[in-house]
């Protein structure tokens, strides 16, 4: 790819430096953050494409500015191929980001002051489940549920009580660190028991969800939302799927109440993601993410670390430091395993003792590893690596001798050749 960036290495060689720069730290480390990926070639070129310069405000068909007949055909595409995807009815692909998701579908069903019953930020759940820091938290009253302090696992029956105490207009399930199959189908038997509506932001699992590995939310809510850059490998942003009853309330929370124009490069390489994802291969892709954090987290057991929840059914792992490594910290941890090339996130735990931004736990997720074609013989190793540096975090030695094995490996499994070889 480097070669058709020559126009952007002549005007502005900074930003070019940035982005080989980006395109070599991704290639040499080990990416285990859960919520990130690598797309395919084919939708970076897609989101690279001239499709950025037109402004199409409204819906395929329908625009505002004319001139519309070619971008028109990328978005139908990517609603076509959502709705196959998901089985839904209907698909809005408009929204820049899954915030972004979230607060259309609020706002086709809630007005600002009414309730909204999610899962606690500290406990798995998204800033825009009801964060006081977040437009949920600060538009609507929120109410909150989380996972039991012992087995990390979402009780349903103490949702339902929460749910029929607190009458909230609307439910919201769906996690950010959770590693466990989520029941839609209990939540939704709990939100028309409550006569809430339901809302399932199913950004993390999309992915697991469309190829038949997660359990579908799509026929138990009013509303289902995602962000298509995780599990989905997609490009960066939001999607909104709901029955056909809603559609026109969600077309319109998207545009003109929330966003502007579309991106229609953004809309054009989902459509690229949502093709690609429909392929038996993806489904393969799928199982495999899956196999590799269940191996990565039998790995880290055997070494001794605790797993909330004790392992994962999905894409992520939740490591509780302190039975383990009692004084050692998430962020702590993160910089060490960061430092020998392996990028996890800190994270809170069920029944966390310390500040957010200290923490007392690790996030660990497989999709973007997998996607580099890395199976089950190297997320054994790479407990093996992270047991080894947590043992000792402050050990140069140790980190460096790491560093080199990781580049190793990042070398039998190579991303984006030609960009990082620039
Ligand atoms: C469950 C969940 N919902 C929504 C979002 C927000 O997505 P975005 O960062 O695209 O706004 C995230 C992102 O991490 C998430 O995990």
């Amino acid at each position: 790819m480097a070669d058709t960036m020559e126009h952007l290495k002549q005007t502005d060689p900074e930003v070019y430096d940035s982005i080989i720069s980006e395109a070599r730290r991704q290639a040499d480390g080990l990416e285990l953050i859960a919520s990130e990926n690598f797309v395919s070639r084919a939708v970076l070129e897609a989101m690279g494409s001239v499709m950025t310069n037109k402004y199409a405000e409204g819906l395929p068909g329908k625009r505002y500015y004319g001139g519309c007949e070619f971008v028109d055909i990328a978005e139908d595409k990517a609603r076509e191929r959502a709705k196959r995807l998901f089985g839904a009815e209907h698909a809005n692909v408009q929204a820049h980001s899954g915030a972004q998701a979230n607060m259309a579908a609020y706002f086709t069903f809630l007005s600002p002051g009414d309730k909204i019953l999610g899962m606690n930020l500290s406990h798995g759940g998204h800033l825009t489940h009801g964060s006081p820091v977040n437009f949920s938290g600060r538009l609507f009253e929120v109410a909150s549920y989380g996972v039991g302090d012992d087995d990390g696992l979402i009780d349903y029956d103490a949702v339902r009580e929460l749910a029929l105490n607190e009458k909230p207009a609307m439910i919201v399930a769906g996690a950010s660190a959770y590693p466990r199959i989520i029941d839609f189908e209990r939540f939704g038997e709990i939100a028309r028991e409550a006569g809430a509506r339901m809302l399932v932001d199913m950004a993390h699992i999309a992915g697991l969800v469309a190829t038949g590995h997660h359990p579908s939310p799509v026929p138990h809510s009013d509303v289902v939302t995602t962000t298509t850059h995780k599990t989905l490998r997609g490009p960066r942003g939001g999607l909104i799927l709901c029955t056909e009853e809603h559609a026109k309330g969600i077309d319109k929370s998207v545009f003109p109440f929330m966003q502007g124009g579309p991106l229609m490069h953004v809309i054009a390489a989902k459509a690229v993601a949502f093709k690609e994802a429909l392929e038996p291969t993806f489904t393969d892709y799928s199982a495999q993410v899956i196999a590799n954090a269940q191996a990565l987290g039998a790995g880290l057991v055997d070494h001794g670390f605790h797993l909330v929840s004790g392992g994962t059914d999905n894409h992520l792992l939740l490591v509780d430091l302190r039975p383990s490594h009692d004084e050692l910290t998430g962020k702590d941890a993160e910089h060490a395993l960061e430092s020998a090339g392996i990028t996890v996130n800190k994270n809170t735990v069920p029944g966390e003792t310390r500040s957010p931004f200290v923490t007392s736990g690790l996030r660990i997720g497989t999709p973007a590893l997998t996607t580099r074609g890395m199976k089950e013989d190297e997320m054994r190793r790479i407990s093996d690596w992270m047991a080894h540096i947590l043992e000792k975090p402050y050990d140069e030695d140790r980190i460096d001798a790491v560093r080199a094995e990781v580049r190793e490996m990042c070398d039998e499994f190579p991303l984006y050749r030609e960009l990082s070889t620039a």
